[in-house]
């Protein structure tokens, strides 16, 4: 297994090693020395290599000959592809996934169209629509110009309509009144390229729903966002600081309940609306979908996930931990997916000598349960 991601340049985890939590203006409740990208990524070769896989990383460091080597001098015989970004860039992640196709080397994840599908937000929630899969009814703008009657219901809530939009997110997001849509606009434009969504804004519980598999998708354990104890000037909303910045207050003010307490009736709506945006977005082996229940438990999809951050105990894992998976139980999984979409050998590039890998049996053993941050690193 090749595990494959591209990180360059510093990382801002590292520096927050220098900061003493005591100089914090509040208490904080989680740990703000969180693991760097390259512990995360380091924490996953040393799960594989627990399962009996002969697991190596590929950092390609922005350069696209260090993939071309890899695929074409020693191909692995899958990678776990956790490229997210190339030049910096988001819009990329599918190419590389793409290149993958081109040289026939399975990986784990989403195939390019999914990933290209849901970094636009406003096409997927046309998609689901269009399937009969509910979503905030929204508008996507081009200009920061909106009419006074645009027929959307307020609460609104202003975001980027691109993938890594949680940048964006933050409490004057949400607005009550037209006044304060046209200011947030005027903010979000003038911040962040078009085009920038305007949803109306579901006032109920929010659950992230991890989903693994592929003919039969497995629905972990939702994750519940417990809001109760943001300061009452935040509103109910993972903002980009409450997922992403220990240094925040709000951070440390949402918490996470996981298994989610939900009715037998409840989970069945979630779980049909859950498995059909999986399908419809071309997701695959893992994906992580945000959703809010509104009136009467009805679920809206907010968001389609697909490779999510697979940081240990949190997030999706964090599901995969309830479900009663460990860390390198669901690693192995996510393999194993790529692993049966390996080409026939009269189609590929490998020889049809090549021996069948043995695989190892599954270890069972009781997860690491450290203490959990509120929405974790998630994309
Ligand atoms: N229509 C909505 N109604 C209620 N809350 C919303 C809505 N849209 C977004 N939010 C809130 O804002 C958060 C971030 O929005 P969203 O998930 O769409 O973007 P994101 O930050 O890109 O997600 P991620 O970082 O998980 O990829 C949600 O988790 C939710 O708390
Ligand atoms: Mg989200």
């Amino acid at each position: 297994v090749a595990v494959v991601y591209n990180h360059a340049g510093e990382d801002v985890y590292e520096k927050l090693r220098q900061v003493d939590p005591a100089t914090l203006e509040f208490e904080p409740e989680y740990d703000i020395h969180v693991a760097t990208v390259e512990e995360e990524y380091r924490a996953i070769l040393t799960a594989l290599r627990q399962e009996g896989f002969h697991a190596r990383a590929v950092n390609l460091r922005e350069d696209l000959r260090k993939l071309e080597r890899l695929l074409r001098r020693n191909p692995p015989d899958v990678v776990f592809n956790l490229v997210e970004y190339f030049h910096d860039d988001a819009e990329l992640e599918p190419n590389v996934a793409a290149f993958y196709d081109l040289y026939r080397v399975p990986y784990t994840g989403a195939p390019p169209f999914a990933l290209a599908l849901c970094h636009k937000k406003g096409l997927t929630k046309q998609v689901l629509l269009a399937n009969g899969v509910p979503t905030p009814r929204f508008r996507v703008l081009a200009e920061p110009r909106i009419p006074r009657r645009h027929g959307l219901h307020y609460p609104l809530i202003v975001k980027p309509s691109r993938a890594d939009a949680s940048l964006g997110v933050e409490p004057g997001s949400v607005v009550y009144d037209y006044d304060q849509l046209v200011r947030q606009l005027e903010k979000v434009f003038a911040e962040f390229d078009p085009p920038i969504l305007v949803e109306e804004f579901i006032e109920g519980r929010e659950l992230h729903v991890a989903v693994l598999g592929n003919e039969a998708p497995e629905l972990l354990p939702a994750i519940e966002f417990d809001f109760s104890e943001l300061p009452p000037e935040h509103p109910a909303i993972i903002s980009y600081d409450a997922k992403w910045n220990p240094l925040d207050e709000a951070y440390h003010r949402v918490h996470t309940i996981c298994p989610a307490e939900l009715s037998q009736r409840a989970m069945k709506k979630v779980r049909d609306v859950v498995l059909r945006a999986y399908r419809l977005t071309g997701c695959r082996d893992y994906a992580r979908l945000d959703i809010r229940l509104a009136k009467r438990n009805q679920p809206f999809v907010l968001e389609v996930n697909p490779n999510p951050d697979l940081t240990e105990g949190v997030s999706f894992m964090e599901s995969a931990e309830a479900a009663g998976y460990t860390f390198a139980q669901t690693l192995r999984k996510i393999v194993e997916f790529a692993l049966a979409r390996r080409p026939e050998p009269s189609r590929g590039p490998a020889p049809a000598a090549e021996p069948e890998i043995q695989l190892p049996r599954l270890v069972a053993g009781a997860g690491d349960r450290r203490r959990r941050r509120a929405g974790g690193r998630a994309g």
